[in-house]
């Protein structure tokens, strides 16, 4: 055969390949992809990774570990009777190599993109993407796990992958894309916070907002305050059920003894989140959720006490007492450790759900607010909130906090996080502060997904209904013009634990709503709830699939 009849031949094999290959599908829904009607090969078993840039050399062992490590699969089950679903897929392996020529992919640089934009480009001769920075390139490696996923499921074993030729230029449309983690009510280790890490990572998702502080629980080690988490860990019991079953009673069972985050733990999950491109937000909460503190040092309430770590959920009338200085130099020591294992830029100081009961009683703080001249109670709480973020300021940090920060009049620089449904994020925007959408209407996990979650065996819940479309119709500028809109810096979904005791039931409420989190805040130019199931169900749930996680399966039932 002349070199012609070659070249002639193998156009015409390529183009009924190509027109035979399934089409690609990816959650989030990239901002531009086209396919080029080539054919790529690759090998199943091994894929050859080449980095150009030795600051992406380190991307590649993570990548290898990331794909080579699913959680574990295994027998347990919920309490509901759903089964952990095992992976049955083509394991696929990725090597570095320092190979130019005899790489599968390559990675590398590009800085005419914008810091988390990728090109993924799949040629016959082999695969490229290239990022603005590690990010990018990273975000373009989640891409491509969805790609080869794909093709691994319709490749029979030892067969080389088949994957059409591709062009993808995509990048987020925000730049704040969060998940919330609550480890307070329920404990989880540092492995289940790390599957948690990479179940966000391969939604895309960039901010882990780690809840650390709370009524039931103070799970981050103090060294100067070692009661936080001597006794502020453990409760004594753990109210069954929900909170309204008075006949449930509690379980007698203690809980949280060495339930806590050692100094090493954070250094260990915040090196494990930033291989993974990941930053991470502390939460310390004040003036509320402080029972767990209270406990452990009593003279940081009102009344002196005595506390008891909370058995129970809800929001308690004892919280921190703004009147004694004492309880100002706690925090700023607590604070003060905190930057110190944090680098984020960001710490979040709570500031949600505050009764002001015991301050209107307490000689302390009336007496502060006879100084200030504050005619309620409740401006004690924006006092506090105006000297802590003073103080992170001076420390070079910023403060983001609940939506709740806005009745104590927040100063331009805070970044509130709205949870109350969207209303407190759009006020806060039109007044100028910048703004996390949490909305508990589109984005608290925590809900049931399904409209008969009885019926339908959904494993409890703390109430209310957040459907995977539900969560896919939030719009994060309704009601904002332009001059607003840019005040909207990203979304987050929260998933709090009291009703979460187990890892398996808190990915159970995780996925695959994480898949509209993705698209939401990521996809600028989204399509419609259809395209978006069917692309999550020919995408994320063979990835869900292959790492072994637990995902509801109700709206691939047809449930919801
Ligand atoms: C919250 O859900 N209390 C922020
Ligand atoms: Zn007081």
């Amino acid at each position: 055969m002349n070199l012609l009849n070659r070249i002639m031949m193998t156009l015409l094999l390529t183009a009924v390949s190509a027109a035979q290959l399934q089409a690609v599908c990816i959650v989030p829904q990239p901002a531009m992809m086209k396919e080029t009607r080539s054919v790529v090969q690759l090998p199943s078993d091994k894929l050859r990774v080449y980095a150009e840039n030795p600051s992406l050399k380190p991307l590649v062992a993570v990548w290898a570990d990331f794909l080579d490590k699913p959680y574990l699969p295994g027998t347990e089950k919920l309490s509901t009777g759903f089964t952990r679903i095992v992976s049955e897929t083509v394991l696929l392996q990725i090597k570095g190599t320092g190979s130019r020529t005899k790489a599968d992919i390559e990675l590398g640089l590009d800085e005419s993109l914008a810091e988390e934009e990728y090109v993924l480009e799949a040629m016959p001769e082999g695969v490229s993407i290239k990022g603005g920075s590690t990010k990018g390139v990273w975000w373009g490696i989640q891409t491509m796990n969805q790609i080869l996923l794909q093709a691994a499921a319709g490749t029979g074993e030892g067969k080389p992958l088949m994957i059409p030729g591709l062009y993808i230029q995509d990048k987020p449309h925000f730049a704040y894309r969060g998940a919330h983690f609550d480890p307070c009510r329920h404990f989880f280790t540092v492995d289940e916070l790390k599957t948690f890490i990479d179940m966000m990572a391969l939604h895309k998702l960039n901010t882990l907002h780690w809840h650390l502080t709370d009524d039931q629980g103070w799970r981050i080690e103090i060294e100067k305050y070692p009661l936080l988490t001597e006794i502020g860990a453990v409760r004594k019991e753990t109210k069954i059920g929900r909170v309204d079953d008075v006949a449930a009673g509690y379980d007698g069972k203690p809980y949280g003894e060495g339930c806590y985050y050692t100094k090493k733990d954070v250094k260990e999950v915040l090196g494990y989140a930033s291989a993974r491109q990941i930053t991470v937000i502390p939460e310390i909460e004040m003036p509320g959720h402080a029972v767990a503190a209270l406990t452990s040092y009593p003279w940081l309430g009102c009344t002196g006490g005595p506390y008891e770590v909370w058995t129970t959920w809800g929001v308690s009338k004892d919280v921190f007492c703004i009147g004694k200085e004492t309880t100002f130099g706690f925090l700023e020591d607590v604070l003060d450790e905190v930057c110190e294992m944090f680098p984020s830029e960001y710490i979040h100081i709570g500031g949600d759900e505050c009764p002001s009961v015991r301050w209107e009683s307490c000689p302390d703080c009336r007496k502060l607010m006879k100084e200030q001249g504050y005619e309620s109670a409740r401006q004690l709480q924006g006092y506090l909130l105006h000297r802590i973020e003073k103080y992170l300021n001076s420390k070079g940090r910023k403060i983001i906090g609940w939506d709740e920060i806005l009745e104590g009049g927040v100063t331009p620089t805070a970044t509130v996080m709205s949870w109350r449904g969207p209303k407190g994020g759009i006020a806060a925007a039109k007044q100028g502060n910048d703004v996390v959408m949490t909305p508990n209407n589109y984005f608290y996990l925590d809900y049931y997904q399904t409209a008969d979650p009885k019926a339908n065996g959904e494993p409890l819940g703390i109430g209310g209904y957040v459907s995977l479309e539900k969560c896919y119709s939030f719009d994060p500028y309704d009601q904002l013009d332009e001059n607003t809109k840019k005040h909207i810096k990203g979304i987050q979904a929260n998933t709090w634990t009291e009703y979460i005791a187990s890892f398996d039931h808190y990915q159970h409420m995780d996925l695959p709503r994480f898949a509209a989190l993705s698209e939401v805040s990521w996809s600028e130019n989204r399509t419609s709830y259809e395209d978006f199931l069917a692309r999550v169900t020919a995408s994320m749930k063979p990835m869900y699939e292959y790492f072994g996680y637990i995902y509801a399966p109700y709206v691939f039932m047809g449930i919801e």
